[in-house]
């Protein structure tokens, strides 16, 4: 499946660690639509090299930028513009951390420094990236963000831990942000509320298999693939959903609005037959 749907189209697509990373997917089919970008990760991520075979598949050239470092941003905004020619027309932020989650601290015992390294990389980094973005005017109108967030910012999954807090702060700063972005410069701000997927970030929050299938079974459609998700960042940065800000877009198979299925009831009632 492709077009050129995204032609002429530049950008920046944070988060691309390895194949099943979900900013990969979005990098693989952003070229395949016709976009140009340049990629970016932790300086720290690039000694895996993996990102290289990303970049060559994609004709797109590599800007480490640790993304709570404004000097690193800085620096990646402008050689992004001077790269691909001009402004940018989309965002991808696709990052997050929690040491409390790396670590197996409980969240009734977190510690404070871990908590905020955490919320800086995976909250605060996303303000980070608008500010830089804003200040070196960086993005054209019409200009589309996207970050990536899950459903424990709304509702409480206890292994999730404080990342369920990262998420929230992070939602809310697409809102507060994508109300300045909007009327200064018809930028759009969202964030994509995706299904639990096989990442390797996805796989450190405990007990994440049986979760996967959790919400496989209780989603009518279905766990949404990091693919899926990849399909929907392009609708998001395609002009066909210009109109489309501050929101945050559920793509989860519908598990946001389940109650129960009866797959999973199938599951309690087994005994009963
Ligand atoms: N996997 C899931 O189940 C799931 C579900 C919903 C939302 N998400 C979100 O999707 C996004 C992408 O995660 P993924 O699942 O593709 O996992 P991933 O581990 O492949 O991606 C996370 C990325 O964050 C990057 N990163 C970490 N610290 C950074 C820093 N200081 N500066 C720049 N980059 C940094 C990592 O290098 C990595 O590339 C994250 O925001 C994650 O929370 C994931």
């Amino acid at each position: 499946m492709s077009s050129q749907l995204l032609e002429g189209k530049r950008g920046i697509i944070f988060g691309a660690l390895d194949s099943n990373s979900i900013a990969w997917k979005v990098a693989e089919n952003a070229h395949a639509f016709g976009a140009k970008f340049v990629l970016t990760n932790a300086p720290v991520a690039m000694r895996m090299g993996e990102i290289n075979k990303l970049a060559e598949a994609t004709s797109s050239e590599i800007i480490p930028a640790d993304a709570t470092s404004l000097e690193d941003l800085e620096n990646l905004f402008t050689k992004a513009e001077e790269i691909l020619g001009g402004k940018l027309d989309f965002v991808l932020h696709s990052i997050g951390m929690s040491v409390n989650v790396r670590k197996g601290r409980h969240y009734t015992d977190l510690n404070y420094d871990w908590l905020e390294k955490g919320w800086d990389v995976s909250a605060v980094s996303f303000h980070k990236v608008m500010q830089t973005a804003w200040k070196l005017d960086s993005m054209n109108e019409w200009g589309s963000i996207v970050a990536l967030t899950y459903m424990a910012a709304q509702r409480t999954f206890p292994d999730y831990n404080d990342m369920a807090d990262n998420k929230a702060y992070l939602e809310s700063i697409a809102r507060s942000f994508g109300y300045h972005f909007g009327t200064k410069k018809k930028v759009r701000v969202n964030t994509i509320s995706q299904s639990p997927t096989m990442t390797t970030a996805g796989s450190g929050v405990k007990g994440f298999d049986g979760f996967i299938s959790f919400a496989d079974k209780t989603s009518p459609l279905g766990n949404a693939t990091a693919q899926e998700c990849a399909d929907y960042v392009i609708t998001l940065f395609s002009d066909l959903t210009r109109k489309v800000t501050l929101q945050n877009l559920f793509h989860d198979g519908g598990f946001s609005n389940m109650g129960i299925s009866d797959a999973v009831m199938e599951q309690f009632t087994a005994n009963e037959k």
